[in-house]
């Protein structure tokens, strides 16, 4: 995504109640923050994050961490959150250190628009690499769920060879979400921009 300098980034995400800011030191106690059993979804790579809010809002008996890695998109998130949804924190981070913040608690992960990373030498910078899909095993409670929706192709093939060659079987999928029954699709940024543009929007949900 590209970035654009938010002016007081740093104040903007020091004084915001849904930042954790020592995240690790919650690993394995998540649900001590919202005070509730609710099951946990997390977004990574949420962006200005209309996705993550909007789900929050849609199911307040769902617990939702939007996780993203750049102080400046974080910062505009924040900004768009003018209301108070107790079931909706934020995490500034890069998801490289996800196995140290959750703990055999997430129920479902979201990987939306993830940045492509097209050359061979970046392939383990791609959120659906083993690396990555490695790193998210033990964060799962015990069923391992991953929704994943981008107009990318390529990183969606890739990803498909990925989630099998990681044990995960296709539960869902569409190669033209906007044109198939999924049911109450909630949209992201990039969602919006790339269908604007005539993009076909590929989707897939895998379980283990
Ligand atoms: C292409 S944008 C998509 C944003 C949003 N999900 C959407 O669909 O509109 C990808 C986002 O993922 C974030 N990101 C990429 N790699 C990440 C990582 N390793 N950890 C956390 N965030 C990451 C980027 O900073 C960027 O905001």
């Amino acid at each position: 995504m590209r970035q654009r300098n938010v002016k007081n980034k740093a104040e903007i995400i020091n004084n915001s109640k849904y930042i954790i800011k020592e995240p690790e030191k919650l690993k394995g106690n998540w649900r001590n923050v919202f005070e509730n059993d609710n099951p946990l979804y997390i977004e990574i790579g949420m962006g200005k994050g209309d996705f993550i809010r909007e789900n929050a809002l849609k199911y307040p008996n769902i617990n939702f961490i939007g996780i993203e890695k750049f102080d400046s998109i974080i910062a505009l998130a924040i900004k768009k959150l003018d209301i108070d949804i107790p079931n909706l924190k934020l995490i500034r981070m890069d998801a490289l250190n996800i196995e140290n913040v959750f703990e055999k608690e997430v129920d479902k992960l979201f990987l939306n628009f993830s940045d492509p990373w097209p050359k061979p030498r970046h392939e383990k910078r791609r959120l659906t690499s083993s690396e990555f899909l490695m790193r998210y095993e033990n964060i799962f409670k015990e069923k391992k769920i991953i929704e994943m929706k981008t107009d990318n192709r390529e990183l969606f093939e890739y990803s498909l060879f990925s989630f099998n060659k990681n044990d995960y079987k296709i539960e869902d999928i569409s190669l033209d979400l906007h044109h198939s029954d999924y049911p109450d699709n909630i949209m992201t940024e990039y969602e919006r921009k790339f269908t604007s543009k005539g993009n076909v929007i590929y989707y897939v949900k895998v379980v283990k």
